[in-house]
């Protein structure tokens, strides 16, 4: 126990000294072949990007991430957050999640996120009970561990949790929707209580994704022909990050929290599985972005303010939802095999730079599945149905989000798409020879079978490279007593 209290006082010094600027990128991982974590740790510093944020606690990342001096932020699954109602289960999160990182030398965590977007209008009210219990109980037990100072808590919140009335849809008219109002301003309030900041996503991509009317050039950074004038402030909004941030800042301000400081837990441009998700207006939007963060130049009510922010995301995740759409599977700034996508200055400078990608990537032999040419004949007279039952069976278990309308392996013909989903299938096992049959239908081939803009992928070889777990650490752990304490949660205070 001494030892812990030791630990977190060196660490507490050691974290007065670290700058605050930066840029962030978060780090999902819901991919089939994963970069191992020191790869991708190199590509960070290659960039000289300072913080990442986590949606969960992998340890074999976290691990990785000790000693780097990069800046993280953790977070609790929203499938976690009931549990954590539970003030021992909050201890135990802590201790086994949080604090083990915590040595000298060890993992600079600065937040855990309680919640990923818990109240999204989609989830239909399921985490409305859960997340403020579990943020509360989340601050204390980092207070009982002696870290309150150094770990803060915060919950990422999606951009739908506010917005303007229909009859005055200008930012300054902005307020927590109405139904969540009431838990909104206690939660807010808690949070600024504590100093802890707001942290929002904000996706214009998905203004435009949602809203086909959306003016296109007002989701980007460059200027438009039909500014939204705010009769109130006198203020032309421009671009919707503008006007959507400055939305929340008046709903803040309007439960009296003006000054509450707000960061961006996300915001990024997909580049496929979409019309509008692609290479060119994906390098227009992060250049406008760029531009803007790097002057601080903060938004018309927050104006000449450094804005925390956090990019989505790092990686293309071929295990990702694709309830929203497609696109949702390739948000990364880097390939699936951590290669850059297009030119970009993070720098906001504008210079025509490249981010630097993965080095030293292992990749799967160069082999692909494809549609066997000699039986051709046999689909067009007799097979349809079996090869739509192939290719819709291949999908099923791997990602053919590029085959879709506005996507970029979208008008190949029937052939290429057998092709493209027998391959992605088949990199998805780890080309095993098994997976590459579909009937008889399917060939494997040493020909790069990739068509101009639509690429036949190699998976990255993830096998060779996964990291065992430790035991020492779990030895360690049950070697800390836990501290019982009653709930001294003031969650309900507020009222
Ligand atoms: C640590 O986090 C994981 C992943 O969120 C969770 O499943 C596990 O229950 C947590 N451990 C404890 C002791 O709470
Ligand atoms: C949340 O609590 C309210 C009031 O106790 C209850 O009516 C509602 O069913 C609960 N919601 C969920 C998702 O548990
Ligand atoms: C706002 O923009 C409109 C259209 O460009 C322009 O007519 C108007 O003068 C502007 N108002 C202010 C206050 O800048
Ligand atoms: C930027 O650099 C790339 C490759 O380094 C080059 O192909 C491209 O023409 C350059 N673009 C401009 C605008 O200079
Ligand atoms: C290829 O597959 C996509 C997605 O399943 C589909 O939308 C498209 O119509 C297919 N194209 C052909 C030529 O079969
Ligand atoms: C296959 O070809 C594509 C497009 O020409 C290229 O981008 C890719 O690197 C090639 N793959 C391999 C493994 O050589």
């Amino acid at each position: 126990m001494w030892g812990v209290v030791v630990f977190v006082m060196v660490l507490s010094v050691a974290a007065e000294f670290q700058s605050s600027a930066g840029l962030g990128v978060n780090w999902g991982e819901m991919a089939s072949h994963k970069l191992p974590p020191e790869t991708v740790i190199q590509m960070l510093k290659d960039n000289g990007i300072t913080k990442v944020k986590l949606f969960d606690t992998d340890s074999s990342t976290l691990r990785a991430l000790a000693g780097t001096g990069i800046e993280v932020m953790v977070a609790i699954p929203n499938v976690d957050l009931a549990a954590i109602n539970d003030y021992q289960n909050a201890r135990k999160w802590v201790t086994y999640n949080l604090t083990r990182y915590l040595y000298p030398g060890g993992v600079d965590i600065k937040y855990v996120a309680v919640g990923n977007e818990p109240f999204l209008a989609a989830y239909d009210g399921m985490n409305l009970n859960t997340t403020f219990p579990a943020l509360c109980n989340i601050r204390k037990s980092l207070i009982d561990a002696g870290i309150g100072d150094i770990v803060k808590v915060t919950v990422p919140f999606n951009a739908d949790v506010y917005g303007s009335p229909i009859e005055n849809p200008v930012p300054s008219a902005g307020r927590f929707q109405p139904e969540i109002a009431d838990l909104m301003t206690d939660i807010s309030r808690y949070l600024y209580k504590h100093n802890s900041p707001f942290l929002v996503n904000i996706y214009p991509f998905l203004s435009l994704y949602y809203n086909r009317e959306f003016p296109v050039d007002f989701a980007f950074f460059d200027g438009t022909e039909n500014p939204v004038f705010d009769a109130k402030t006198k203020i032309n909004y421009t671009n919707v990050l503008d006007a959507n941030f400055d939305t929340l800042i008046s709903a803040l301000k309007r439960i009296g929290l003006g000054k509450m400081d707000v960061m961006i837990g996300e915001i990024g441009w997909p580049t496929d599985g979409d019309i509008n998700a692609n290479v060119l207006l994906a390098k227009r939007f992060y250049q406008g972005l760029f531009k803007q963060l790097a002057v601080d130049q903060g938004t018309p009510l927050r104006p000449n303010k450094y804005i925390e922010t956090y990019l989505f995301g790092l990686i293309d995740e071929n295990k990702k939802s694709i309830a929203p759409g497609n696109f949702e599977r390739h948000w990364g700034i880097f390939t699936y095999d951590g290669q850059p996508k297009f030119q970009m200055d993070i720098s906001g400078e504008g210079l025509n730079t490249t981010l630097i990608g993965a080095k030293e990537v292992k990749y799967l032999r160069n082999m692909w599945c494809v549609l066997n040419p000699k039986v051709k004949y046999q689909i067009e007279n007799q097979g349809v149905n079996k090869l739509g039952d192939n290719i819709k069976y291949a999908c099923q278990t791997s990602d053919c989000t590029a085959l879709g309308y506005g996507s970029s392996c979208h008008g190949i013909d029937v052939e290429g798409n057998a092709s493209y989903a027998f391959n992605m299938y088949f990199q998805v096992h780890n080309q095993a020879e098994k997976s590459c049959d579909f009937d008889g239908l399917a060939i494997v081939t040493f020909k790069n079978a990739s068509r101009e803009a639509c690429k036949f992928i190699v998976q990255v070889d993830s096998l060779s490279s996964s990291v065992q777990p430790s035991i020492v650490h779990l030895l360690i752990l049950s070697l800390i007593f836990l501290v019982i304490h009653p709930s001294l949660c003031d969650v309900f205070l507020y009222r």
